[in-house]
């Protein structure tokens, strides 16, 4: 079990973005930074994220001797290199000479040059650019041993609507409805309001100028763009494929990101990584609240590939300079954070970036190292104890997390969720809701994979598909397949309710034979006003509490050969099932038909665990816990996110392998402290 993503290093990486490109004028500033580096125990960089000016300043030609110096001179020094293909952002030629490179706006308004992000993927001009700089950095660097991954592009997303992109649309259009109008009119209902098309060139893409309330074009755009993107990413990613088969690539994930599918895009990568800036030390929430927000993020990606562990590309020692309060991290916080990524699965901690700059946009953003050059700040010192602490930790190399449940978190279905012309556009609220119920998993100590609703479910014992409005093909066949054969599935209110055109089941939510799963169907949801008060009564006494609050939405369902574990407790719904399961084969169906509270939502899943066997932790407030493992051993992480001491029950005789000591029974957390307890197995 377990894979290590770089073999020939025997190591967890430690490192940053490194931007030497913007100081080649000052060699005794070179000199010092890989002097430093090593007195931060860095041993990977990322270069050349946004160096296509310094690449080529005029087209066709290339300067590369000062990156392989700087290449040479790191790897000497025990420092390796992901090398970033440079197409995220452009030289000023290259916008004026193929102005087709530049992005359109929704309104119809091409970009003028500037800032980054903002290429359009469709354009013929700009693809031929970047696979030129790829071969010719494929053939200068594919074989420098110092060389690990290619990064391609940087934090990818992008919607354009230009005419080469309109027309791509349409073309991805046809080949979905199998270049059948008639098949796409049905699909996306268009008798309705008049929109009829008599052919795939009538249509444009969705925008506040012409449509944007055709759910069918809305989701279909957003699968486009994902596509799309993809086909952009293929065209670089090939380019290595070819030349250097041997070397890993990846692209640099952001939180949530709206208009992917990064399942989808992770299936074109070799390594998942991703850029995590939480907003540490807020008033509005606790430390181990922002913590929580952080793991479902890094969740997210280990589940990416559950087979491997992801790599943590940018995070920051000190502070960002986007936020709307750009707050310092305070002591030890930076090292439980990285604690915190190792422990979600993270063979890597990399920061963006070694060295602020002295000038533009990032001059203020936190780095390794800042304007004043010295090694003794707090910020210096904090990272060189993460990175001491990073080389004593390779043990964990290639560890892997095997959560026997997981939570369906869904792209497709947060689109069509949050375009749905229903509820209420206050309280839809799906990831959050996704993020609460992990929340308690991750408040029990129970490892969770978060997937998407085409996985493959059957590593687990235990499912959560919450708001699962849309089904895709087979989706609800793999979920009753999961019941049956032994599996629990917990799902909600609003589950079912479209096709993935965004087309409603007719005869009965949630729809395609899920009605037979749960044994009821949905009669109607009432959204209900913050302040609108309900709640659900569970039936049996024995519970410690029975009656738990619901707010935002109340599904009416009508059962039909489900068990009835709670009812309504107030409006004209009073004593209306509003907790069911049904037993089907060797597993169970719960369905819950409104927002319960945390708690019952807890309440429930701790009795899944239990007849499922998933042991719980016993976790003091505002400790977080998870577990990596190999064939030999298992690795414990426990991190105290409160200012006071806390014990937790640690089982069995093990040792910390942060300092040495042996841990068995009751063992007591310092403040802002961690522990990472191995055990044989
Ligand atoms: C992103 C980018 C970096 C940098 C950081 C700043 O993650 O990838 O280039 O701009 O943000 O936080
Ligand atoms: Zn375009």
């Amino acid at each position: 079990m377990g894979k290590k993503l770089f073999p020939k290093i025997d190591a967890l990486l430690h490192g940053c973005d490194y931007n030497p490109e913007q100081w080649l004028d000052r060699p005794d500033i070179l000199e010092e930074d890989i002097r430093l580096m090593k007195q931060a125990h860095v041993n990977v960089v990322t270069l050349g994220v946004f160096s296509w000016s310094v690449y080529e300043p005029v087209e066709g030609e290339y300067h590369f001797a000062w990156l392989k110096e700087i290449m040479d001179n790191l790897y000497d020094n025990g420092i390796y290199t992901i090398l970033a293909t440079p197409s995220a952002a452009r030289p000023a030629w290259l916008d004026m000479k193929y102005p087709d490179t530049l992005r359109t706006d929704s309104k119809g308004i091409k970009n003028l040059h500037g800032e980054r992000h903002n290429n359009c993927m469709s354009s013929g001009n700009y693809r031929r650019l970047v696979r030129a700089m790829d071969v010719q950095l494929a053939e200068n660097f594919g074989r420098h041993p110092g060389l690990i991954m290619w990064h391609i592009d940087n934090e990818v997303g992008c919607e354009c609507w230009c005419d080469a992109c309109r027309s791509r649309f349409q073309e991805y259009l046809r080949k979905r409805y199998d270049n059948d109008i008639e098949k796409l009119n049905k699909a996306w209902w268009t008798t309705f309001w008049s929109h009829r098309f008599n052919d795939f060139d009538q249509i444009d893409p969705p925008s506040g100028r012409g449509e944007k309330k055709l759910h069918g074009l809305n989701l279909d755009w957003n699968r486009f763009t994902t596509w799309n993107t993809i086909d952009f990413l293929r065209n670089e990613i090939t380019v290595f494929k070819e030349k250097t088969p041997g070397i890993p690539v990846t692209t640099n994930f952001m939180h949530l990101y709206p208009l992917l599918d990064y399942n989808k895009i992770a299936k074109e990568l070799d390594v998942i990584s991703w850029d995590s800036y939480p907003r540490w030390n807020t008033a509005e929430e606790s430390l181990y609240e922002t913590a929580a927000g952080n793991a479902f993020d890094s969740v997210m990606m280990r589940s990416f590939k559950k087979d491997q562990p992801y790599m943590l590309m940018e995070s920051v020692p000190n502070l960002v300079n986007w936020h709307e309060y750009n707050k310092l991290k305070r002591p030890k916080v930076h090292k439980l954070n990285c604690i915190q990524t190792l422990a979600c699965g993270s063979d890597t901690v990399q920061y963006f970036q070694w060295r602020k700059g002295r000038g533009s946009y990032e001059q203020y953003h936190g780095a390794v190292l800042d304007h004043l050059g010295r090694s003794d700040t707090r910020v210096f010192r904090d990272v060189e104890e993460v990175g001491g602490m990073i080389a004593g930790l390779s043990e964990l190399q290639g560890t892997l997390t095997t959560p026997r449940a997981a939570i369906i978190y869904d792209q497709e279905n947060k689109w069509a969720v949050e375009d749905a012309a229903a509820l209420s556009k206050k309280t839809k609220k799906y990831p959050q809701t996704c993020m609460e119920i992990f929340n308690i998993f991750m408040k029990n100590g129970v490892d969770v994979d978060l997937i998407s609703s085409e996985e493959d479910y059957s590593g687990y014992d235990v499912l959560v598909a919450p708001m699962l409005y849309l089904l895709k093909d087979g989706v609800a066949n793999s979920l009753t397949e999961f019941v049956e054969r032994g599996g629990q599935l917990v799902a909600t209110y609003f589950t079912g309710y479209v096709d993935k055109t965004t087309l409603c089941y007719l005869g009965g939510f949630p729809g395609d034979g899920l009605t037979q799963l749960f044994g009821l169907y949905s009669e109607e949801i009432d959204t209900l006003y913050p302040k609108d008060k309900n709640g659900v009564k569970f039936k049996e006494d024995m519970l410690v509490q029975n009656t738990f609050t619901v707010k935002d939405y109340c599904e009416i369902v009508k059962v039909q050969d489900a068990q009835v574990l709670a009812e309504y407790t107030d409006d004209f719904y009073a004593g209306t099932p509003a907790v069911t399961v049904k037993e089907n084969g060797a597993g169970k169906a719960y369905y819950v038909a409104a927002r319960v509270d945390n708690d019952c939502m807890e309440m429930l899943l701790k009795r899944i665990w239990q007849e499922k066997n998933i042991p719980i932790q016993y976790l003091p407030e505002g400790v977080e816990y998870h577990k990596r493992e190999n064939d030999k051993y298992t690795y414990e992480f426990y991190m105290n996110y409160t200012s006071e001491p806390q014990t937790i029950h640690s089982g069995g005789r093990g040792k910390d392998i942060l300092t040495g000591f042996i841990v068995d029974g009751d063992y007591e957390i310092g403040a802002l402290e961690s522990i990472i307890v191995r055990r044989e197995k």
